[in-house]
């Protein structure tokens, strides 16, 4: 059954505003009233769970390099919100303990939407790491995981049967209803511009698009009723479904 509100997702935190997958992002995020909050994770060299967007460091911080090559004390050295703005140097690159953390402590009741950055390197036993952090918490929200790769979801899926999932893609439509045949996923997590394109309007399956930005995409989700968006910028998106739906 439909829901009468489309659950607005901050992806990246709210990554319009704040220096994307930071604490200050997703604090930001959650100050705005955010439904969810997506991330993306990552393996270190020393096996510890690191929230970024890219395989390497280049973009969003001061150094360079793969993610996989360095470890915690070497990511830790780094500066991820000077590139965003003056104001933000100094801010470091979050754990996922360090996130989970800052949301308990807030006390956030929304979705958590954990993206395993699998599709480019596979970070070889990171389902079973993410699984171990976070079965052992008591967590005040729920999760749903995703990934663009199908294998991941699958393991994820044989470790912890009772979590939601959903399929990101770009493109194609056919391998992702094949997860949702075999009850591996419950939503998928499309290009907006795909689901717009095709008129992706798919019932039975919850809907959740990236990234949806513009005002006009924002309508199009709210009037569509979809299940979800995903957004750089949650306080704007809240304003419109003010309006939209009530
Ligand atoms: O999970 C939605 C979106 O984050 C997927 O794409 O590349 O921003 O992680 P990306
Ligand atoms: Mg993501």
């Amino acid at each position: 059954m439909k829901e009468k509100y489309t659950q607005v997702i901050a992806h990246r935190g709210s990554k319009g505003t704040r220096p994307e997958n930071t604490l200050a992002s997703f604090q930001e995020a959650i100050n705005a009233g955010a439904d969810g909050i997506e991330t993306d994770v990552h393996l270190s060299a020393d096996r510890q769970l690191i929230i970024m967007h890219d395989e390497k460091v280049n973009r969003t911080t001061d150094g360079t390099g793969l993610i996989l090559e360095k470890t915690l004390a070497e990511i830790k050295e780094l500066d991820a919100g000077y590139k965003f703005g003056s104001e933000y140097r100094g801010t470091k690159v979050p754990t996922l303990e360090e996130v989970v953390d800052l949301l308990i402590e807030n006390d956030f009741h929304g979705v958590f939407n954990l993206e395993l950055k699998t599709n480019k390197i596979a970070y070889i036993g990171i389902e079973e790491l993410v699984t171990e952090q976070l079965s052992n918490r008591r967590l005040p929200f729920k999760i749903i995981y995703s990934s663009f790769n199908s294998e991941s979801i699958k393991k994820m899926h044989e470790l912890n049967p009772d979590s939601e999932y959903a399929k990101l893609f770009k493109t194609g439509i056919k391998r992702v209803m094949l997860l949702k045949k075999g009850h591996l996923i419950q939503g998928i997590h499309p290009d907006i511009k795909w689901v717009k394109r095709h008129k992706l309007l798919l019932p039975h399956i919850l809907i959740r698009p990236w990234t949806v930005n513009t005002e006009a995409d924002m309508a199009f989700c709210f009037k569509h009723k979809l299940a979800g968006l995903i957004t750089d910028y949650p306080k704007r998106a809240i304003e419109l479904r003010k309006d939209i739906q009530g």
